[in-house]
């Protein structure tokens, strides 16, 4: 069974008064919007997880983080690790985020070790792949994709991918205002699928394939209306408590 996952990426995002603003609406609203088989995740900033925590306790809705460190403890300055984050709730984390591979230059190995670091503490990855608007317009969309997809794979195997979850997010849709057709998305989608179905076809039935970039109210319900869409990751309509419950009622 594939879940509806409705994914909050604030990135470096929010102070301690606006999140209990922000979270307190959606705790209000989720009531009204909410459906058995969705599920709401929010991944803040780590400063704030331990607030996030408390306010989301006995809430339904689940944390993740944005970031960690493939090690659990070490001379990692600035870091955190997964056993960490799972004190503090976190059970999906988004490993290889665009922003992480090209301002952090994390590499596609590095990226595996976090998704199997992530695992280990039970922690559920959410891989982020996606092409540059170059790559779409070279017709290399496909093949980088699904070579991102492919690298973790090689490193990871497939049979990881029983518990994880893949976020399909163009580069040139991230943060702009443009995002994918519907159509252009789910071509995607369908080929990530085709592609795992090869190598393990319960695997790509039951796994939630999440489409990302600039995901807003007004676009949610077609997106998720196509067949291998299972919800979305959305950045910047996540800090807006009603955009965000209008995507989460339309998953
Ligand atoms: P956006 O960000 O919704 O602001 O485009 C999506 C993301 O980066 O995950």
């Amino acid at each position: 069974m594939r879940t509806n996952l409705v994914v909050a990426n604030w990135k470096m995002h929010g102070h301690k008064k606006e999140v209990t603003q922000l979270l307190n609406a959606l705790k209000n609203g989720i009531n009204t919007s909410a459906t058995k088989d969705s599920k709401m995740v929010i991944c803040p900033p780590s400063l704030f997880l331990g607030q996030v925590q408390k306010e989301l306790a006995e809430t339904g809705i689940a944390i993740g983080t944005q970031n960690a460190h493939p090690q659990n403890e070490g001379a990692f300055t600035g870091e955190v690790g997964f056993a960490m984050l799972r004190e503090f709730s976190c059970s999906y984390a988004i490993i290889g985020h665009s922003e992480r591979r090209e301002i952090f230059a994390e590499t596609d190995k590095f990226i595996a070790e976090k998704f199997a670091a992530a695992q280990v503490q039970s922690v559920i990855p959410i891989l982020c792949i996606g092409e540059t608007q170059a790559q779409r317009e070279s017709g290399l969309t496909e093949s980088t994709v699904l070579g991102q997809l492919q690298a973790v794979i090689s490193e990871v195997g497939i049979e990881a991918f029983a518990n994880a979850v893949i976020a399909y997010e163009p580069i040139w849709a991230i943060g702009t205002g443009l995002t994918a057709s519907p159509e252009q998305a789910q071509e995607v989608h369908a080929a990530i699928r085709s592609f795992l179905a090869k190598l393990d076809q319960n695997i790509a039935e039951n796994i939630s394939i999440l489409y990302g970039g600039s995901v807003k109210a007004n676009n949610a319900e077609a997106l998720f209306y196509q067949s291998d869409i299972d919800g979305a990751l959305v950045g910047g309509a996540s800090l807006d408590a009603e955009e965000f419950l209008t995507i989460y009622a339309a998953a």
